[in-house]
């Protein structure tokens, strides 16, 4: 199939390049690089040994989305273009509210003009908010998201799941990734946040590398074993494949589609502290902080629809999780500036 991918210049979308290539697909991008940086695709291009086509366009633009898509025939579009900091969120609602909805209908508005509709979406493990069960399920109760970020992710899995209604030749499929970390082995692509880390691998990985001085945790009385928050950490390379397998329901015309991909295993931030010393053999300073406002105690899903209907599931464990991390931050301290 030949996929656009909006937002593939980002951390998971790279990552998914490369598995798609793997799955015989060809790609072509289109990202503003708000969050990104063309590095990162001259990296992937190297690694799969062909360039990847870029547009550098925001996806809001619709002139731009309609030259991409006069200029080329696509089969599917992964939809990974959006804001993504739920802190940022609750500062700048207004900014996250308009990027991430009007890139989706001027999107969705444009594939249909071109006859294309079929679309995966990056949604995310906030829309169940503070979870009403652990493992989460798909049919746990959403919608009661706890900051803008998870607003949107919400009301566009809501807006897809209406187009469907509306046009079911619409295949529409919802991914509700969990925590993914981790970077591809070679060491050459990987997670590379601007300012301070909102999210605990990469201010690990910044504290190993001398960047940043000690981790905070925020919060050890939580409702978990050692009082520190659980997550569902997810190699981001399992994660990517997890869209090769999305691709195939899509030919299999699956019509409205949702699962979570996760591994399904919680850790808490002190195991993570934990496993990352012991697979890279570096000690982590940290000290423990005040709880951080929206912040839940934990947070796992079960991924057993995924593994039943799209034969896919989570092969890397954290260790190795930690080992790629860190490779890919020992490789580039800085990211992918020189
Ligand atoms: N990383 C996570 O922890 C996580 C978890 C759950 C869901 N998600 C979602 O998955 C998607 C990808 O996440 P990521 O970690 O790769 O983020 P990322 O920021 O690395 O990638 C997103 C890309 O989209 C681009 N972009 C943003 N707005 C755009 C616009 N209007 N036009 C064109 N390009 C635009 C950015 O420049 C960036 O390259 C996002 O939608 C995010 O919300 C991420």
């Amino acid at each position: 199939m030949n996929i656009l991918l909006c937002g593939g210049a980002g951390f998971i979308g790279t990552h998914t390049i490369i598995e798609l290539d793997k799955a015989g697909h060809s790609v072509v991008v289109v990202d503003n690089f708000f969050n990104s940086k063309p590095e990162a695709l001259k990296r992937v291009s190297e690694l799969i040994g062909k360039e990847v086509k870029c547009y550098n366009a925001d996806v809001r633009d619709r002139d731009a989305m309609e030259k991409i898509f006069g200029e080329n025939q696509f089969d599917a579009v992964i939809h990974y273009a959006g804001l993504k900091s739920v802190g940022e969120s609750v500062a700048k609602p207004l900014e996250y509210y308009e990027n991430n909805m009007v890139a989706t209908f001027v999107l969705v508005d444009v594939m249909r003009k071109h006859g294309c509709k079929n679309i995966i979406f990056s949604s995310s493990a906030t829309v169940y908010g503070d979870p009403a069960m652990i493992p989460i399920t798909e049919e746990c109760p959403k919608g009661y998201c706890t900051n803008p970020y998870g607003q949107t992710k919400w009301m566009l899995e809501e807006v897809l799941k209406d187009v469907h209604h509306a046009d079911p030749e619409w295949n529409v499929v919802l991914l509700r990734y969990f925590n993914p970390i981790g970077a591809h082995p070679s060491g050459k692509i990987g997670e590379d946040p601007n300012g301070i880390p909102n999210n605990l691998m990469p201010y690990i990985t910044q504290v190993a590398v001398g960047k940043r001085e000690e981790l905070g945790v925020f919060g050890n009385d939580y409702d978990t074993p050692d009082g520190t928050g659980v997550r569902d950490y997810i190699h981001v390379c399992d994660l990517a494949a997890g869209h090769v397998c999305a691709l195939k329901a899509i030919e299999r015309n699956c019509g409205l589609a949702v699962y979570n991909l996760g591994t399904g295993h919680g850790y808490s931030v002190l195991d993570v502290v934990k496993a990352f010393e012991k697979a890279n053999g570096i000690k982590i300073k940290y000290s423990i902080k005040p709880r951080r406002a929206g912040d839940i105690a934990t947070c796992y899903c079960n991924p057993a629809k995924a593994k039943a209907e799209l034969g896919w599931e989570a092969h890397y464990g954290i260790e190795e999780m930690c080992r790629d991390s860190w490779n890919w931050q020992k490789n580039n301290p800085n990211g992918y500036e020189d």
